[in-house]
């Protein structure tokens, strides 16, 4: 496909040069070109049109091009303009690629398709494409001038009103649109939670195990991460109140912990309100999959319950949608909403207007509803087939864990050898990841974290059965 050009804005001109300006532009394409800046197919304006933006004589662009075209790096398409050509002489080595110093953390990675057991996305699948794209160009086609205007910062109104309502019926939350602000992820909203509410240095309860980028976002804000263990009621609430009594907040996932899928009980989620309401301190609920529930109806958001305003509820479209949307949302308690729209004003550019119009529309024409009752069957099913197909691949040497709720199964190892087992399958393609690390303990629980929701069949639960096996063994 021809791309789009973009010349002019790789070029400036030294006319006080004693090499002639056709000279210079012919240097830099051939440069641009040789470093693959430029790629075979590349469209380059008419002469006309760069010499116009970059205020060359008409001339001079078109000696540029002709030296370039008879040196076989430019090729003359009729109609379709000059483009870069598919076979040109060779150049220099490209640039040396930049390489880190250290590691990225975890959970950076760049866009693949999903890998057998890829942790965190949605069944990609089953996403209603056709519905997506015939509300996007109806969209698309309705732009006006005023949809042009810089939105509010804090999100579209429309979509505010979509997920106020969806929050209202489905997760119990009484709220209005102004106490929703759209981010683009849940980085942003931790960060604008916590720069609204805490002070570097303050310390913050965080689940032990917990997701990684919750800790490293804690630290990367200068605030004190105090790991509090996790057992099969959820967030050890006691023990957190004896090692942080003070904490000014708690980042917790009530509805299937992260990693470990545990519910938090009755009595906890009480127990947790209660601390809150007394050291006056803030809980961030995570209810990054609270949808996702097999075992019955989805529990009410621990959002639902509060009664004190204590409750920062963080929500995002990654999970029942797809993550390249980029789009999460904080709720907050309505005495909360001036300090974060000051905050937000600040801190914040806001999300992509399009997309949140789209996706207002998803929701307000009822395919959000359907699509997230049609994967919470899908995903009880698929994870029944995969679990199902590694017991019989396995039998006692993966145990897998009983769940309610979520998007990945628990397979727990002997002691100390997930790392060792997940890099042999990370080896063979099988992207299951190792529990302890997301442990600070120093006797972390040993598991494979493995997701399902990509696994459609279970033809291919079983094949990748016989290749865990195989890595095992081997
Ligand atoms: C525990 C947890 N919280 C939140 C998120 C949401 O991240 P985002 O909405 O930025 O995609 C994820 C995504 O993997 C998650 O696993």
């Amino acid at each position: 496909m021809t791309q789009p050009s973009y010349l002019p804005e790789v070029f400036s001109f030294d006319s006080a040069s004693a090499v002639p300006l056709y000279r210079q532009l012919y240097q830099r394409v051939r440069e641009a070109v040789d470093s693959g800046v430029l790629r075979p197919g590349d469209r380059v304006p008419a002469t006309r049109v760069l010499a116009q933006e970059l205020g060359l004589a008409r001339g001079t662009v078109a000696s540029a091009y002709s030296l370039l075209t008879a040196e076989g790096y430019l090729e003359v398409r009729g109609a379709a303009g000059c483009v870069i050509a598919a076979k040109h002489p060779p150049g220099p080595q490209p640039r040396v690629q930049r390489q880190r110093s250290t590691p990225l953390p975890l959970d950076v990675g760049g866009a693949m398709m999903p890998q057998p057991f890829q942790m965190g996305l949605p069944a990609l699948d089953v996403f209603p494409r056709k519905v997506w794209a015939r509300l996007a160009a109806r969209v698309a086609r309705a732009t006006q001038q005023r949809h042009m205007l810089k939105e509010t910062v804090f999100g579209a109104p429309a979509l505010r009103a979509s997920i106020a309502s969806y929050l209202q019926l489905s997760r119990g939350i009484d709220c209005t649109p102004e106490q929703i602000f759209v981010t683009p992820g849940y980085r942003e909203s931790v960060g604008l939670i916590m720069r609204a509410l805490l002070a570097p240095g303050e310390q913050v309860w965080a689940e032990d195990p917990c997701f990684p980028p919750t800790r490293q976002l804690l630290n990367g804000l200068g605030l004190q991460a105090v790991a509090v263990p996790v057992d099969q009621d959820g967030i050890d609430v006691v023990q957190g109140m004896a090692a942080a009594p003070d904490a000014r907040a708690a980042i917790v996932t009530p509805a299937h912990q992260s990693p470990l899928t545990v519910t938090l009980s009755g009595p906890r989620r009480l127990a947790l309100l209660a601390w809150a309401g007394a050291a006056r301190a803030w809980i961030i609920e995570d209810d990054y999959d609270g949808e996702f529930r097999f075992a019955s109806r989805p529990l009410p958001a621990l959002a639902s319950m509060d009664k004190h305003g204590r409750v920062i509820y963080c929500g995002t479209f990654s999970k029942v949608m797809f993550p390249s949307l980029r789009l999460d949302y904080v709720v907050v308690p309505p005495a909360l909403v001036e300090r974060f729209e000051d905050v937000a004003s600040l801190l914040s550019s806001g999300s992509p207007v399009l997309t949140q119009q789209i996706v207002s529309e998803f929701m307000q024409e009822g395919h959000f509803a359907r699509h997230i009752q049609r994967m919470r069957r899908l995903y009880a099913e698929r994870r029944e087939l995969v679990a199902t197909a590694l017991t019989a691949a396995l039998g006692k040497r993966l145990d897998i864990a009983p769940q309610s709720g979520g998007m990945h199964l628990l397979a727990r190892t002997p002691h100390g050898i997930d790392r060792d087992i997940a890099a042999r399958l990370r080896e063979q393609g099988m992207a299951a990841q190792p529990l302890s690390p997301w442990y600070t303990t120093a006797t972390p629980q040993s598991a494979l974290l493995m997701s399902f929701t990509n696994i459609a069949t279970a033809a291919q639960a079983e094949e990748l059965g016989r290749r865990v096996a195989q890595a095992l063994e081997g």
